[in-house]
């Protein structure tokens, strides 16, 4: 399989708007409260299915991982990953038994970190120096989106979903003050949604 779309992940310009609201259905009481749809619900799951297939390549060696999901904004990502990494394993002979851990660490053999969103680094290199102590066999990190920040942190993230301006974004988890987490879309916040939902 190419590999050459995985570091890079799908890269949205800065100019680009997101797709207006009435071609896709998201919840009524948000109406008021999302611009645009940044990245449509299908284009995340389809993108997180090949990142699966990324993953199964370079864990081929491994009989189980651990999957280590930074919470909250990680979870969606996360059990759409594991989902498609099972039914992978399942339609082909190489069956990677996934194990789930959300803030407990034991000496695994090979860990995959999954986190929502990556800008400067900073969270994930602390994570990572934490990880490394257990001496894992191999670490890798899956980001769903790379910010474009000044020194953004593209080379610790082994498998990326999409590369993006530095736009705040909400939904398939990812929340403005714990609201949007049930959004399936990744959406760009309206200036009546950040007022409504300050604190
Ligand atoms: N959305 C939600 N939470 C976040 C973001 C974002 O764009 N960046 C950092 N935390
Ligand atoms: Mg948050």
């Amino acid at each position: 399989m190419d590999n050459a779309g995985m570091k890079k992940g799908i890269v949205l310009k800065d100019d680009w708007p997101g797709y207006s609201l009435d071609l896709f259905t998201y919840p009524e009481h948000y109406h008021e409260d999302i611009e645009s749809v940044y990245i449509p619900h299908g284009i995340i799951t389809n993108r997180v299915e090949r990142l699966a297939h990324y993953i199964m390549d370079d864990f081929a060696d491994n009989k189980n991982i651990m999957v280590l999901c930074v919470l909250k904004g990680g979870y969606k990502f996360c059990s759409d990953l594991v989902e498609f990494i099972k039914v992978l394993g399942r339609n082909s002979n190489q069956y990677l038994e996934t194990r789930v851990e959300f803030i407990r660490l034991k000496s695994y053999l090979s860990v995959l970190i999954v986190e929502a969103i990556v800008d400067t680094g900073k969270t994930m290199k602390a994570l990572l120096k934490h990880v490394e102590t257990f001496e894992p066999k191999m670490v890798k990190v899956a980001g769903l989106l790379v910010k474009r920040v000044p020194n953004m942190a593209e080379s610790l993230t082994d498998y990326v979903g999409f590369e993006i301006p530095n736009h705040f974004v909400v939904g398939y988890a990812l929340d403005y003050n714990e609201h949007f987490r049930d959004l399936n879309h990744l959406c760009i916040i309206s200036k009546t949604g950040k007022m409504k939902y300050k604190v």
